[in-house]
């Protein structure tokens, strides 16, 4: 099974200087429709602003006309309301979007980040799914430890890191989690755990300073190919 996650779209009204977010979005699409994949995971911040129903409805438009099936998770600058109903989601009663699918003997797992902390019921549901699989791939916008970006680690956590590491990393397997919203590609391999993120669509950052600084605006996708347990990844980038 081959997996195109696409992150940190960031359409909207007010662009960063010099982005065409739309634009890149079809960039990055037509480069993931010659890949052979079969799901596209869009692992959250579809949208820069608030209450921008038009800007998600573009983001359906564009991957409905893709091709492959897709799944759509929650970033911290989205509205799940507003993402649940333009792509006929159904929230849990905490309103946030979460779910598990099994396919071609992999357990995905897609989290719902967007509020930086998760809900005692999504912690509860995660580590039920977790315990009960073997091959767990984990899809999640912020990644649930740091990632040694220093300004993102500092301004910008997941703010729970202490919790996943009780809750899920003292578990005997190693967890694959796939996670965007530091715009920046990244390896992290640590005990149980090898954490992947994805550069962005939008554009990229430098975090490795003390000031955010943009790192390059070349959008980028991350390709994974899962094999049952066996697991390989790498990262393209397109031109604008
Ligand atoms: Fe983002
Ligand atoms: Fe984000």
């Amino acid at each position: 099974m081959t997996i195109a996650q696409i992150s940190d779209l960031h359409l909207g009204r007010s662009p960063y200087p010099g982005v065409d977010a739309q634009a890149n979005l079809q960039k990055v699409l037509e480069d993931v429709s010659g890949q052979g994949v079969d799901l596209i995971v869009v692992s959250g911040d579809l949208v820069q602003d608030e209450n921008d129903e038009g800007a998600y409805v573009a983001a359906r438009e564009r991957l409905d006309a893709c091709g492959p099936p897709y799944r759509v998770m929650p970033g911290n600058h989205d509205d799940c309301v507003l993402l649940s109903r333009i792509f006929e989601l159904a929230p849990h009663s905490t309103g946030e979007v979460y779910s598990h699918e099994p396919r071609d003997g992999a357990d995905l797992i897609f989290l719902d980040s967007s509020r930086a902390v998760f809900s005692p019921a999504q912690w509860d549901w995660l580590v039920k799914r977790v315990r009960a699989s073997h091959a767990p791939y984990v899809f999640i916008h912020h990644p649930p430890v740091p990632a040694g970006v220093p300004l993102m680690d500092r301004d910008w956590p997941f703010l729970e890191d202490a919790e996943f590491r009780s809750r899920l990393l003292s578990m005997k397997m190693t967890i694959s989690v796939f996670c965007g919203h530091y715009h920046t590609e990244k390896t992290v391999q640590g005990e149980n755990l090898d954490m992947f993120l994805c550069p962005a669509v939008n554009l990229q950052f430098d975090g490795t300073g003390d000031e955010l600084q943009i790192g390059s605006l070349r959008p980028g996708w991350r390709k994974i190919d899962i094999d049952g347990e066996r697991l390989a990844t790498s990262v393209r980038y397109v031109e604008r």
